[in-house]
């Protein structure tokens, strides 16, 4: 059975005490409110994971993500982030490709490979984003840009650790602007995700993987997104930052 998910991508937002106050009531609400087959992660700035790690401590269905990681494990990298660091804090899950990385840092398919072998060789899990920019939508273009996302980057994994991936499908004009993608749209594209993937692995790895739909996504929509046969549950940006509208998130399923 595929992991019901819901991870915050708190982006570059909170001061050290905001971290730390948002993480604590998440962990607190979780505890008490989100169901126990939901996985909960928080996506936090470099610079809080030690403190949100710490104030995540056993709890059961919480974990902790990072926002990206340098492919290297070690070296003459300045300002980069190696993968083994952040196995050494404890992290669980790495977001990669995220489309503002894609889009602001350039990152390509083969950076990016690096970056998912990277975080599987020390026991990570990616969260891999991939989605199509509004001209690509309006060209029809969603399927052949998200297939190539996955091909150039995903697809030279053998099946057991392609089964530890958790893909993001974000509609890059549906992050941040308030306006989501229909529940049919999703459903659509997260069903193609997955039968592109069943071509590949074959329908037994296909149906394992979580496929997480990102973009816009609030206590209002996310009911009837999660409805939907292949959503498995979101990567919310902007109702990550309020403890009360993240949770809210986590039981609309
Ligand atoms: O990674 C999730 C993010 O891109 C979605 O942002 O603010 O539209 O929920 P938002």
């Amino acid at each position: 059975m595929r992991k019901k998910i819901v991870a915050g991508n708190w982006k570059m937002n909170t001061l050290k005490d905001d971290a730390l106050k948002l993480a604590s009531e998440v962990v607190n609400m979780a505890k008490d409110e989100t169901p126990s087959d939901v996985t909960v992660i928080m996506g936090v700035p470099f610079i809080h994971l030690s403190g949100v790690k710490s104030l995540v401590g056993n709890a059961s269905n919480v974990f902790v993500a990072a926002q990206n990681c340098y492919f290297e494990p070690k070296g003459a990298f300045t300002g980069e982030i190696s993968a083994p660091m952040l196995k050494s804090f404890g992290v669980d899950y790495v977001i990669l490709g995220h489309s503002e990385r894609r889009e602001y840092f350039k990152e390509t398919h083969e950076e990016l490979a690096k970056k998912v072998d990277a975080v599987l060789a020390n026991g990570m899990a990616p969260i891999f984003c991939v989605g199509e920019v509004l001209s690509e939508r309006e060209a029809g273009k969603q399927k052949e840009v998200v297939s190539k996302q996955l091909e150039e980057s995903l697809y030279h994994l053998s099946a057991e650790d392609f089964k530890k991936v958790v893909i993001a499908y974000e509609p890059v004009w549906a992050i941040g602007t308030g306006k989501t993608a229909s529940s049919d749209q999703a459903q659509e594209m997260h069903k193609d995700i997955r039968d592109m993937l069943a071509s590949k692995y074959g329908q037994e790895v296909a149906d394992e993987i979580s496929i997480l739909y990102g973009g816009s996504a609030k206590p209002t929509n996310a009911p009837e997104l999660f409805a939907n046969a292949d959503v498995d549950g979101g990567l919310i940006g902007g109702a990550s930052l309020a403890s009360r509208d993240f949770i809210d998130i986590t039981k609309s399923y």
